[in-house]
This record gives structure tokens, sequence and C-alpha cells, in this order.
């Protein structure tokens, strides 16, 4: 299951995710916003980041204008680790060295057909499971 939130700077690339995430059959729960109507990002960052740090979803996607505030709120979250991504490239390292299970996009900064090559790429790639990649993780949580 994958949570999804995002503002209304968000909302139209959201729209576009949901299709593309509905073609592949991949399940997820939609936090909002629901409409272009100004809102608050960190409502739905906060809904998006305690979904997946209670393992009711597995991954998220925050939009937000830039992806940077609904990022920022989403990382508060101990366990989380929300990647603010621009193109495929910073997708496939965020996973493959930091395990990122939050994905941030802006709706303003990206177009959509970029923007469904970054949730292809952070969707599809593993982490690499590599010892120093997993010791340099379990370092952010640590006093
Ligand atoms: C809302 O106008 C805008 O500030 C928000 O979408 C986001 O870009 C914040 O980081």
């Amino acid at each position: 299951m994958i949570a999804l939130g995002c503002d209304h700077g968000g909302y139209a690339l959201m729209e576009t995710v949901k299709k593309y995430l509905e073609e592949r059959e991949l399940e997820y729960k939609d936090f909002g916003t629901f409409s272009e109507d100004s809102v608050d990002y960190p409502v739905f960052a906060k809904k998006v980041a305690a979904a997946v740090q209670s393992g009711e979803c597995e991954k998220g996607i925050l939009i937000c204008g830039t992806g940077i505030g609904i990022t920022i709120t989403a990382n508060r979250y101990k366990g989380i680790r929300a990647a603010n991504c621009t193109d495929s490239y910073m997708a496939y390292l965020t996973r493959q060295h930091n395990d990122a299970n939050i994905l941030g996009l802006g709706g303003r900064t990206v177009g959509p057909g970029t923007a469904l090559d970054i949730v292809k790429t952070f969707l599809d790639t593993p982490f690499s499971g590599e010892e120093r990649h997993a010791r340099r993780i379990r370092m952010i949580d640590e006093d």
C-alpha cells in the first residue's frame, strides 16, 4: 500500500500519479488534499509520514509546490526517510543508498513525464542492502 498526500501545489501532479498507479494496479491510500483550494502542506505530510511510520503503508509519495515543505515535515518522524527528487537518478540512488520510504515531488518544479519517471524508479528500485549503507541509515536515528 502506498500512502499519498499533497497540498494545492501538488494536487494536479498527484492526479497524474494516481492514474499511473491505477494503470499498474498498485494500491494506494489517498490522504488528500482533494482539490486545488489552498491548504497547509504539513497536515498532509504528517498523515502520510504517520501511515508509513506505523507500517500501515510501505511507502509514501508527497507532493507540494516544490516538494520541499512536505519533505521537511515528513522527515521529523523517526524512521521516515523522505527524499525530494527532481530526476530519476536521484530516485534510484535514494532507494539504493538511503532506503528512502517517502518520495517528495514538486508539482511546480517537475513536469509530469519526469515525475512519472521518478515515481517508477522510486517504486521499482530496491535498497542495495550493502552494510555500509545500512550502517549509515542506522546512524540517522542514533542520538
Ligand atoms: C504553497 O504555496 C507552497 O508553499 C507549498 O506547496 C510548498 O512548495 C512548500 O514547500
